[in-house]
């Protein structure tokens, strides 16, 4: 029996049950609270995906395959390759700018409503890196693979061999040499990562993480993405969060998670991305010069988006519906 279901049973039958919040030393009060919101949840406001920017095919596709009953792992998944193979978007996937010495590294995660996770990292010749990152969670006994050993496992997979550098990037990144400044872009093309979240038919949430990082980042460099707590993290029981813009600062304070667990402790989802976003720029004057944004949804279909500056959307795919809606900001000016 999933351990959703198991804990709505034992509740329905009055046995106490001590989950999630008692790690954090909540009362009784947060306890009965957290079970209360999981019987709360109404599964005919499902299914759900929201993902970063105005992805809208990416996010059409996660919806049309949550309403044909998918999981909402395979419909993440499904959802985020639309833009790993879209070759016009230069963050994400074939066709993202490269690092300085002109690689195309690519970063991904995956959760799935287990609390399983899988990762990959600087893969340089597979353009489904959610999907790869979903093979090591499920055909391997670790979360993340790195670089070549990344890619030696997704040929073993049947993922194919190519070459992610489009000559549309290649010569981007020859422009970008002849004064080569590196000064991150606030809402660079009005895209970036993307980060998406599902609730299926069953009420279980999944989410995935894809990117191909900072344009002209350092050789080596790896952001927020991939990184579990970071870009992305799901707790089935109370919800899930992603993030795009500037990794390292996501990193610092582990955004994903901080939104879940506040959301533990009682926050909405809005509530909870705006204090993800406080986190950041009360303890960094430099906010001004980058963008962070934060999508979370909870278990009962509640979606929220926060971010620092003006410019940044989510999509929402509910009841048939694809809306683009723009989020909230930090920096009024
Ligand atoms: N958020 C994407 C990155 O920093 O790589």
């Amino acid at each position: 029996m999933k351990r959703r279901k198991f804990i709505k049973n034992t509740a329905l039958s009055s046995i106490g049950v001590t989950f999630g919040t008692s790690l954090l030393g909540c009362n009784n009060t947060d306890q009965k609270n957290s079970e209360e919101k999981i019987m709360a949840t109404d599964n005919t406001q499902f299914p759900i995906a929201i993902c970063t920017w105005a992805f809208t095919a990416a996010n059409a596709k996660a919806g049309e395959e949550l309403s044909k009953g998918k999981p909402a792992l395979d419909a993440v998944i499904s959802g985020v390759e639309v833009e790993e193979e879209n070759l016009k978007n230069t963050t994400v996937g074939k066709g993202g700018a490269p690092d300085r010495e002109g690689n195309v590294t690519l970063d991904a995660c995956v959760m799935n409503p287990e609390g399983d996770c899988g990762a990959v990292v600087y893969v340089n010749t597979i353009t489904n890196v959610a999907a790869l990152a979903r093979k090591v969670m499920e055909e391997t006994p670790h979360v993340m693979l790195a670089g070549e050993g990344a890619e030696e496992f997704g040929y073993s997979q049947g993922f194919e061999k190519e070459n992610l550098l489009t000559e549309e990037s290649r010569l981007a990144w020859e422009e970008w040499k002849k004064s080569p400044e590196y000064k991150p872009i606030i809402n660079i093309e009005n895209h970036d990562t993307i980060g998406m979240l599902a609730i299926d038919k069953d009420g279980d949430i999944a989410g995935a993480c894809t990117t191909s990082g900072l344009s002209y980042k350092m050789k080596g460099r790896i952001g927020d993405s991939p990184i579990i707590g970071s870009g992305l993290f799901i707790d089935n029981e109370i919800g899930g969060a992603v993030a795009t813009g500037m990794g390292e600062e996501v990193m610092k304070t582990v955004g994903s998670f901080l939104i879940v667990e506040l959301m533990r402790n009682g926050m909405n989802p809005q509530e909870a991305c705006e204090e993800a976003v406080r986190r950041i720029v009360t303890k960094n004057d430099r906010y001004k010069d980058f963008q962070i944004a934060y999508i979370a949804m909870n278990k009962k279909g509640e979606t929220g988006s926060y971010c620092i500056h003006e410019g940044f959307t989510y999509m929402k795919y509910q009841n048939g519906e694809n809306k683009n809606i723009p989020s909230d900001f930090y920096h009024k000016g």
